[in-house]
């Protein structure tokens, strides 16, 4: 192939065309970015009495343990609380232990900053916190008194001189089982955090926000998907009850199956959008739930007549982001919870997946949103969320496309918007990955071909539509990778783009194919001609100018699924380059045994199989140069122009 790249450029790209789509799956921000370490710290959204009340908590010593809402609450947010009975006859240390998500990472040179709330009627002796391990080993531990027949709060640091080397931690709470034999005490709403993300309280995971932060993401979608829908009205994501002191959010059942305790709440993602330099695109609910989710004619819709209140807590939501901290009530929330500065918001979306609900959605929910949202925020802009069906008023400008589907569809469908019509509207791939090798059923299970984690082959196919997306950036403004994370340890759907336990992590071949595209972005598409026009190699490409780097980019891909040819391009250029480029490549390791294979995946156990490698290379002639580009591959070549 011989390829042309023209300094003619075509179009502007638009700042905001990676990123991800965010909602708490997979254990994705409980167990996940939100950095707690103690699951089912609160004891919220769980029926009292249950053993499922119990998750992730155990007795030590012969305690009884139960989850009760008959003694008041530490808040009227949080209701339950744990009821630890010490029998009558006991010796030694005795209480009980929270395990974590999955185990509890613990560092030497961390400090760990903890707390809970106690009452007891006739118990006051002290009551011990420790980072142990379950095979005995004691990492760090305090002692605390002063519980009363009210609930008070205590707090405690721990600084660990050694570092666990497993996960296999507890966080271990006991009282002398002599002093307290026969009492009962209540313990509620604990927590423990190690340091965090750019040491914000209540912050995110070090490792993990780090990775994320990497690939620079330009946009973050959120709460969801699916998430933000809630099984039935009530337990719809509510923004209000996301905000503030831990002990005022009362947490909610999550569409995926596990409690969230809403400590993620929406100033943590607000200033964590602001932490990573994205632009927030928001998705607000407006009514519909998903009640039973192989069911949608049990999903419930909020009808015309009741729909304004709904409306309402939006535009509330609204004020509370961008509201003057001084002449709006919203403003004034968020400036008395410590943020005066508006935050920036442009991108709102009329709730998510509407397609399965297109009747209300066409019918009055996407016109009184619109309108509501409109008439005060003229500037916003408003993504509309019922493809294929597109027959809204007001008419929509941006439309949120979804697609989870098999390596061969991204590959084939690597065009479809270079016949768009330019008519103002634009694409938000709002959702996408390849799910599968199954080219019949991409959502089905591993056995019939789903991919427990992204492949390079899928990564590779997600790199071909990419170039699409860039080429086309005119009408597609953003796009975001979906779900992102995976606790391995309890998780509803794969692939995903980091998966982890309490303190490993994978970054997959599709987090490094969004990395390179992501980091590697010019200003300006550029024209290219291929030559023959009609050559069939399997390559696809994009190039780009940056203009305030003068760095040309041209990304690359090799899909072969044969995952063995090579293919040689020849590169014209219609500029002078210094005399070096740089190319980063990812494909099958070429000195491993798998070399040649196109279905392997980096894994927990396998982290970096496929990874990443930069070269340098001299160019010959300043304007033209040969690349070879391997098989199954992604390569950005970038090229110094002054
Ligand atoms: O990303 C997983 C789910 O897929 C999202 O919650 C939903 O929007 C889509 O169906």
């Amino acid at each position: 192939l011989i390829l042309t790249i023209s300094a003619n450029a075509t179009h502007e790209i638009p700042a905001t065309l990676y990123g991800y789509m965010w909602e708490d799956i997979n254990q994705s921000g409980d167990g996940g970015l939100y950095a707690e370490l103690l699951q089912n710290r609160a004891f919220q959204a769980v029926i009292p009495g249950t053993q499922n009340a119990l998750t992730a908590w155990q007795p030590f010593n012969g305690a009884r343990l139960s989850v009760t809402s008959k003694t008041s609450g530490v808040s009227s947010s949080i209701p339950n609380s744990l009821e630890v009975q010490i029998p009558k006859v006991v010796s030694g240390p005795i209480g009980f232990e929270n395990t974590g998500y999955w185990g509890i990472k613990v560092q030497s040179g961390w400090t760990y900053q903890g707390s809970f709330h106690a009452k007891a009627a006739a118990f006051s002796g002290s009551i011990t916190v420790s980072l142990k391990s379950t095979r005995g080993t004691v990492f760090a531990t305090q002692s605390i008194t002063g519980i009363t027949e009210n609930w008070k709060k205590f707090t405690f640091e721990f600084q660990p001189s050694i570092s666990g080397d497993t996960d296999e931690n507890v966080f271990n709470v006991v009282v002398d089982g002599k002093a307290a034999a026969g009492q009962t005490i209540f313990f509620g709403m604990f927590s423990l955090f190690p340091p965090t993300f750019r040491g914000r309280e209540n912050g995110m995971r070090i490792d993990l926000a780090e990775a994320l932060a990497a690939t620079q993401p330009a946009i973050w979608r959120f709460p969801g998907g699916n998430n933000l829908e809630g099984a039935s009205f009530e337990t719809r994501w509510k923004w209000n009850a996301t905000l503030g002191p831990l002990e005022n959010r009362p947490g909610r059942v999550g569409d995926w199956g596990y409690p969230n305790t809403d400590g993620l709440g929406l100033l943590e993602y607000l200033n964590w959008v602001e932490d990573l330099g994205a632009e927030p695109i928001l998705g607000v609910w407006d009514g519909i739930s998903i009640a039973n989710y192989s069911d949608l004619s049990t999903w419930p819709v909020v009808p015309e007549a009741d729909l304004q209140p709904y409306i309402d807590d939006v535009l509330n939501e609204i004020e509370f982001i961008v509201g003057d901290s001084e002449t709006t009530e919203g403003g004034k929330l968020r400036a008395s919870l410590g943020r005066t500065e508006p935050y920036a918001l442009k991108f709102i979306e009329i709730g998510n997946e509407d397609q399965f609900q297109p009747e209300s959605y066409a019918g009055y929910r996407w016109n009184a949103f619109v309108s509501a949202i409109g008439a005060k925020h003229p500037d916003f802009e408003f993504i509309a969320t019922s493809l294929p069906s597109t027959a809204l008023d007001p008419k929509y400008q941006r439309i949120d496309f979804h697609m989870y589907n098999s390596p061969s569809w991204f590959t084939t469908n690597a065009f479809m918007f270079d016949d768009y019509p330019r008519n103002g509207t634009k694409w938000f791939i709002g959702e996408y990955a390849v799910t599968s090798t199954n080219d019949t059923n991409a959502l089905g299970d591993i056995p019939s071909g789903r991919l427990p984690y992204p492949s390079l082959q899928g990564a590779v196919a997600e790199a071909a539509f990419m170039t699409g997306m860039e080429r086309n950036s005119d009408v597609v403004f953003a796009s975001a990778y979906a779900p992102s994370f995976q606790h391995i340890r309890n998780y509803q759907w794969t692939p995903d783009i980091l998966t982890y336990d309490a303190s490993r992590l994978v970054k997959s071949t599709s987090y490094y194919v969004q990395q390179m595209f992501s980091t590697n972005k010019g200003t300006h598409v550029l024209a290219t001609t291929p030559s023959p026009s009609n050559d069939t190699v399997p390559l696809f490409w994009v190039a780009s100018y940056n203009n305030d780097t003068d760095v040309i980019f041209l990304k690359l891909i090799q899909v072969s699924n044969t995952g063995k040819t090579d293919i040689v391009a020849n590169i014209f250029l219609d500029f002078s380059v210094t005399g070096f480029g740089t190319a980063t490549s990812i494909g099958t390791p070429p000195l491993s045994p798998i070399s040649g294979l196109f279905n392997v995946s980096n894994t927990l156990e396998e982290p970096e199989l496929i990874i990443p490698v930069s070269t340098s290379f001299a160019l010959p002639f300043s304007n033209k140069f040969n690349y070879t580009f391997p098989a199954t591959s992604v390569t950005v070549v970038a090229l110094q122009t002054k």
